[in-house]
């Protein structure tokens, strides 16, 4: 007998109708996910800091016919985490998945940078998960509900970098280290814990390795020449994954830390 799946592959990756809350949406990744969920029929809760950016990604992902709320706020807090799961359950009574696409990084070297500096990156890359897994992983295990959660690591949490990533490095290991200790709690909710670590992509946290400055030329020159597909990333590039791990399709995966990075953690 051949299987309904079998039968039908696609179905695995069928998320129309889900609920979706994705912080750090005005971001490079947060807006592909808004905008590529959106399009394939999930309900949105957006989250940022940045209210003129917000309301432009909220209009965008509206313009594909998706379904959208907003609210203004960055995960700095259990407060906030709370605030955006009360928001998305006030506007759509449940939440299915979570992507947690806010982050942030200050590049510099350990004996130029400040305390403060490497705490911020800290908070955002670190912090920032831990709330937002707390708030909404309570509502799905009070509630007996499965859900999936999708976290952004790096191949920094893997790898070192001459160009002063104390923080980015640091924050990026405790990532996939929370990816790995939260999908292991979680499995018997039904909850699944997955993250992609990319090479460097275009955004906002990147735009600097994009221009003329000689730290961030070198910085760029030194990853291209350690991808062996040739080039830099771009969000579309993460897009096939974030899909696959908010799906049905991964629904026998958790805990793991997936490279879509052009093949740079291979050499
Ligand atoms: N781009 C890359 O090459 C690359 C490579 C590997 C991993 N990543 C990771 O992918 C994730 C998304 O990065 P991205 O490239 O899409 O970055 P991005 O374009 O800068 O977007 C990140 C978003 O996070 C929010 N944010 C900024 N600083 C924050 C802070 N201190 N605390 C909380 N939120 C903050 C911002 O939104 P608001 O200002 O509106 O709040 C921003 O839009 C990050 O975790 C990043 O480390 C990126």
């Amino acid at each position: 007998m051949i299987s309904e799946t079998l039968k039908n592959p696609l179905s695995l990756f069928d998320v129309r109708g889900k609920v979706a809350v994705i912080t750090g949406a005005t971001g490079g990744f947060g807006r592909g996910c808004a905008l590529s969920l959106g399009a394939l029929g999930v309900k949105l809760v957006l989250a940022a800091g940045s209210t003129a950016e917000l309301a432009e990604v909220a209009e965008e992902a509206k313009s594909i016919g998706a379904e959208v709320v907003t609210i203004n706020r960055r995960p700095d807090s259990v407060d906030d985490a709370n605030a955006i799961r009360d928001c998305a359950l006030d506007a759509f009574g449940a939440i299915d998945q979570l992507v947690v696409g806010s982050g942030y990084n200050k590049p510099g070297f350990i004996q130029d940078l400040d305390y403060e500096d490497w705490q911020a990156v800290m908070d955002a890359n670190v912090r920032g998960p831990w709330v937002m897994a707390k708030a909404i992983g309570s509502y799905w295990i009070e509630q007996k509900r499965k859900g999936k959660v999708l976290l952004m690591s790096s191949v920094r949490g893997r790898h070192g970098n001459i160009s002063g990533y104390t923080g980015y490095c640091t924050s990026k290991g405790a990532t996939d280290a929370l990816t790995r200790v939260l999908a292991t709690e979680w499995a018997k909710y039904g909850i699944t814990v997955n993250a992609i670590a990319p090479t460097v992509f275009r955004s906002k946290l990147t735009a600097w390795m994009y221009g003329d400055n000689e730290l961030g030329q070198a910085t760029r020159a030194r990853s291209l020449s350690r991808i062996p597909l040739g080039r830099l990333g771009e969000v579309e590039d993460l897009m096939g994954m974030a899909i696959y791990l908010l799906s049905p399709a991964s629904d026998f995966c958790t805990g793991q830390v997936m490279y879509v990075d052009g093949g740079f953690s291979a050499g």
